[in-house]
């Protein structure tokens, strides 16, 4: 494969938004839900929180076609000019994500199916099937209708394609979808023959011998058929990205703003966000923090990394999170004092040019009232509204950071098909649970202080140092063959347990598991060695003259492999456990580069020990910091900037050149505006943005 051949990466569009030059601030408004005169309210209060964009219209899609091709734009007109009146650009939605009641009446077999056979009912939200000719049309006549209306108005500095595509629902059952999703399997295997091969229907006696006779995965007696599970998952996928390319190239073609839809990273099963991250103009993000996580600010970080990457590295835009509690988890914790702030500019230090809530002001009515607000049920005399306002001061202070970039040595590996795949019923262990290995990665790097991106396996990944693979269950003989490419070429690659083990069509790799890899990592696994609930074994480390630092003796869970040698050298050996003796740990040299196989589960604790002669295998160096201390860079075309976060109770000290480049002399604090010491602490809690002149970085 030559890297033309790679998956790209990436929004194609250069631009960004137009007549924002400062970073984006602002949120949902949804004036729709109040009488007019509080919209003069809310406009002056925008002014003195410094937002400068708001999204609009999201759900409007009843008031602006209250009858089937009947529209009323003027409420619409009325916001968006007193808007523009007040120097408020708007990201305006088409309101596809909740269709009128009108349109589910007049189409009730567009109503979405589950996999029980539930047909959803009206007066929630979600989008109807996205199969449904019948939504696909009334979609894109709105969508029509909005561009050709606002599409050149002077406000509008983005179009916000629908909501959260895939949420709140996305599979659909109903015999609308399976028709398209027959269509879909025509033109993905030509004949039956070539769907019978693919979904090995040999087995369990499932052989197709007429098209009509294919159907969606629906509730089955014992397992469904996996590879027919996995193609509904991407077939899912494609209608859902199908959806918002119509809307997308309507607004396209009445006007010249960029076009988002806002993804939910690392938290919506339903889509392959680097197949989408090519689609959109401007990559856009919500993200809401896990309130019964203790240590939330790492998976905020984990998603805007994704984000990030998905972005192909460009600014992204983080479009909703909240200024406090959420209303929909068990239990939601309220944002405690500089929690907002913390998390903005972790987003904002991450690559984000945008910080965005949901919402402007809190609902009195409906199902999110007790959501956090930027002007909450309080009002203006609340610790919220203050923060927001001293929010919307820090960001325009820091205004020059937009448009600098991030950069990573290191890449995670992220592959929502492998995602999908894994997730399916009957694999080897119900402890083994890809996005746990994923999370305890990332952590790892977090707490180490050494920035990653995350990369898809087939693309071109000859820029990193070091790239992991914490849970690649699905790799393609092609992705195998890429990533074997970059330790050929001097790459360190890492790869974790159950990685490598099918191919596209959920079949195992002829050779067995491991066995693309095999060159790679000069090892493949004859049989797993899963553990029984709770049971725990260790793992005898040896250096083995190849991995310097490599000793003492390592607990490990969930899983062992009993691995067949080809090549690569034993540095953990297991003690105990279904196989005491047998290789656990090995280090490979194939080409100029390395390949790391790791056959059971570590804690974060343990993968820090093994991690140690990985980075020098890649030339890495932690920061050295404080784990509570949260420090990124992103590099300008004249500065770099260096955003630190304390997550800590006490003081802390950015002390080392690794993180500043050099120590800090000559940086400014872009905050306070003063010049900073050698020494830079940052307050308990607090936040520092920093401009480091490229001279001395
Ligand atoms: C998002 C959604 C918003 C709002 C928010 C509440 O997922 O896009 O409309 O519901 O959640 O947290």
């Amino acid at each position: 494969m030559t890297s033309a051949q790679h998956r790209p990466v990436g929004p194609r569009y250069e631009g960004w938004l137009t007549g924002i030059d400062s970073i984006c601030y602002g949120g949902d408004y949804n004036p729709e839900q109040w009488p007019e005169e509080v919209w003069e309210q809310d406009v002056t209060l925008m002014r003195e929180a410094g937002v400068n964009l708001v999204s609009i219209g999201i759900f409007s899609w009843a008031l602006l076609e209250p009858r089937e091709g009947e529209f009323d734009f003027a409420w619409l007109d009325r916001l968006i000019e007193l808007l523009h009146a007040n120097g408020i650009h708007i990201d305006l939605a088409t309101p596809t994500a909740s269709p009128p009641a009108w349109f589910f009446h007049a189409y009730p077999q567009a109503r979405v199916v589950t996999r029980e056979g539930t047909v959803l009912g009206f007066g929630s939200r979600g989008m109807a099937s996205p199969s449904s000719p019948d939504y696909r049309a009334a979609a894109l006549r709105i969508t029509e209708a909005l561009g050709d209306r606002y599409g050149s108005h002077p406000a509008l500095a983005l179009w916000h394609v629908h909501n959260e595509y895939g949420a709140p629902v996305s599979e659909d059952y109903s015999p609308t979808s399976a028709a398209a999703f027959r269509d879909w399997l025509r033109a993905r295997y030509t004949t039956l023959d070539g769907l019978n091969a693919a979904w090995g229907t040999r087995f369990w006696g499932q052989v197709y011998g007429e098209w009509e006779h294919v159907g969606v995965p629906a509730a089955t007696p014992s397992v469904a058929n996996p590879a027919q599970r996995l193609d509904f998952a991407r077939f899912t996928n494609d209608s859902l990205l199908a959806c918002f390319t119509a809307e997308r190239d309507a607004l396209h073609a009445r006007s010249q703003a960029p076009v988002t839809t806002n993804f939910m990273a690392a938290e919506c099963p339903s889509t392959d966000l680097f197949a989408w991250g090519r689609e959109v103009d401007v990559v856009s993000n919500d993200h809401y923090l896990t309130a019964a996580d203790p240590r939330c600010e790492v998976g905020l970080a984990l998603a805007a990394d994704l984000t990030r990457s998905v972005a192909g590295g460009k600014p992204w835009m983080l479009l909703e999170h909240s200024p406090s509690g959420v209303n929909w988890q068990p239990r939601n914790v309220a944002k405690r004092p500089g929690e907002m702030a913390r998390s903005a500019f972790s987003h904002v230090g991450r690559g984000a040019d945008a910080v965005m809530f949901f919402q402007w002001r809190a609902s009195r009515s409906g199902a999110e009232k007790f959501h956090g607000a930027m002007l909450p049920h309080a009002g203006t005399s609340s610790r919220v509204w203050r923060e927001i306002v001293a929010l919307g001061a820090d960001l325009a202070a820091a205004s020059e950071l937009v448009g600098s970039r991030v950069s990573a040595d290191v890449a995670l590996l992220w592959d929502q098909e492998s995602l999908w795949a894994q997730g399916l019923e009957w694999r080897p262990s119900v402890d083994v649970d890809a996005r746990e290995r994923i999370n305890t990665f990332y952590d790892r790097f977090w707490r180490d202080g050494v920035q990653v991106d995350f990369a898809h396996p087939s693309q071109d990944l000859s820029g990193y140092k070091l790239v992991v693979a914490p849970a690649s269950y699905l790799l393609t003989a092609e992705s195998a063959a890429n990533l074997t490419r970059f330790v050929e070429g001097g790459g360190t690659l890492l790869v974790s347990f159950f990685s490598g083990i099918v191919n596209e069509f959920d079949a195992v790799h002829e050779g067995g598991f491991l066995a693309p890899l095999r060159d790679a990592l000069g090892v493949t696994v004859e049989e797993f060695l899963p553990l029984r609930a709770g049971e725990t074994l260790q793992v005898a480390l040896d250096d083995a003259g190849v991995a310097p630092g490599l000793t003492g003796t390592l607990t490990a869970s969930v899983w062992a492999d009993d691995l067949t040698l080809a090549g690569a050298s034993v540095v953990g050996t297991y003690l105990d456990g279904p196989a005491p003796g047998a290789p656990a740990i090995t280090r490979n040299t194939h080409g100029s580069g390395t390949g790391w196989y790791l056959s059971t589960q570590l804690d974060v604790d343990a993968l820090a020990t093994v991690l140690a002669p990985v980075y020098a295998d890649a030339g890495l160096t932690p920061s050295g910091l404080p784990e509570e201390l949260e420090v990124i860079r992103r590099s300008g075309a004249a500065a770099d900037y260096v955003v630190a976060i304390n997550h800590g109770s006490s003081p802390l000290s950015v002390e080392s050149s690794a993180a500043l480049g050099t120590p800090a002399a000559g940086a400014t604090d872009l905050i306070t505006g003063a010049e900073v010491d050698a020494d830079v602490k940052v307050e308990a809690g607090g936040v520092r943005v920093l401009r480091v002149p490229r001279a001395i970085s």
